[in-house]
């Protein structure tokens, strides 16, 4: 792109805000693998919130809950449960990057600020996108600290078992109602200059029950990756629908957390208690016949429920947990790529099956 209005060096950090944030922290470090690096809260005399720093390889996730009821995050967390509030990214002037999108027609959340601290200091501001989720453009190029100022730096004295070997964040879906995924493409391309990448209709994602629409957007370097879900009409409810009714609106639907070895990081996590989605042995057949010679074993990957699919450059592996909480909304992918570039469009069938498996167990298919 000749004239990048929004260079955006990164993911910063994606922020849930939760119900209880210290056994949330507790969660993402022993069934994730990741340590916690800082923390505010008020011992450090943040009084309203306490928020919990978890790093592993360059992904960073903060935990936030408010400890009163009259309060935006108490709020947040009664109509949407445990959900992702900020996918906050990293960008050289976070002055420019508000300018620049407010100006395209972003909603400003909190106008550009800089806080300095005894490491220097750092500048963000915000914008809306999607129901309640927000992006936090951070320019920390002249901060040493611990996260923010107002953290203090703490040892994972919890976690001895080190990391599940999760590297980065890969992609970050949203949610959006039937009808509005055009929009929020075109948000993302006229405040942020990036390009839809890969799309597909309800003729190409559909089981017998539900489909979906999905377009991906991505900024001109391909590091930060957004595909926007709609639900289509299905027979029944699909798991969109289940989504937006459970969420109460749309929001941010997983997290993809990229692995340079899937069977390792899986085994880990499923060692720590995390649970997959469950996929159907007949998947593995059918893998073998569309994807071809790959470098793992069928086998090992047909026992950990791993998922694969082919592109025309390359390879993937992918699995997808459980919901992260009671509420059929928030869950996470780890995904290995091996070139590929796209997200397992082939796997959407076999996923849309095993997903409506789990639907179907809550009575909501
Ligand atoms: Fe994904």
């Amino acid at each position: 792109m000749t004239d990048d209005f929004m260079p955006l060096l990164g993911w910063d950090s994606i922020e849930l805000w939760v119900g209880n944030a210290k056994q949330a922290a507790y969660f993402y470090e022993h069934a994730m693998g990741f340590t916690r690096t800082a923390y505010a809260g008020p011992e450090t005399g943040v009084r309203d919130r306490a928020s919990y720093v978890l790093e592993q390889g360059d992904i960073r996730f903060v935990v936030t809950s408010a400890v009163r009821s009259d309060h935006e995050i108490t709020r947040h967390v009664a109509r949407h449960g445990d959900g992702v509030r900020d996918i906050a990214l990293t960008v050289p002037d976070a002055a420019e990057a508000y300018e620049q999108a407010t100006k395209r027609g972003a909603r400003g959340v909190a106008e550009p600020q800089r806080v300095e601290d005894e490491f220097g200091s750092i500048e963000t501001s915000a914008i809306a996108t999607y129901g309640d989720t927000i992006h936090t453009f951070v320019n920390r190029a002249d901060y040493a600290g611990p996260y923010k100022p107002g953290y203090v730096s703490v040892s994972s004295n919890g976690n001895r078992r080190g990391g599940v070997g999760l590297l980065n964040v890969d992609h970050v879906v949203g949610n959006v109602e039937l009808g509005r995924m055009n929009e929020w493409v075109d948000f993302y391309e006229r405040v942020f200059g990036m390009t839809n990448i890969i799309h597909f209709g309800d003729d190409q994602i559909q089981t017998e029950y539900s489909a979906l629409m999905s377009k991906v957007m991505s900024d001109g370097g391909g590091k930060i990756k957004f595909p926007i879900n709609e639900p289509a009409e299905g027979k029944r409810k699909s798991q969109i629908d289940e989504y937006l009714e459970f969420y109460e609106g749309p929001g941010a639907q997983h997290i993809a957390l990229a692995s340079s070895d899937i069977v390792g990081s899986v085994e880990a996590m499923k060692a720590r208690g995390f649970v997959f989605l469950d996929t159907p042995d007949t998947y593995y057949e059918d893998a073998q016949v569309r994807v071809g010679e790959i470098e793992e074993d069928y086998a090992v990957l047909q026992r950990h429920k791993i998922l694969v699919d082919r592109d025309e450059d390359g390879y993937l592996l992918q699995i997808f947990t459980k919901t992260a909480q009671d509420r059929p909304t928030v869950f996470f992918e780890v995904i290995e790529r091996h070139g590929a570039t796209t997200f397992g469009e082939g796997n959407f069938k076999a996923l849309f099956e095993a997903i409506e498996r789990e639907q179907a167990l809550r009575g909501n298919l």
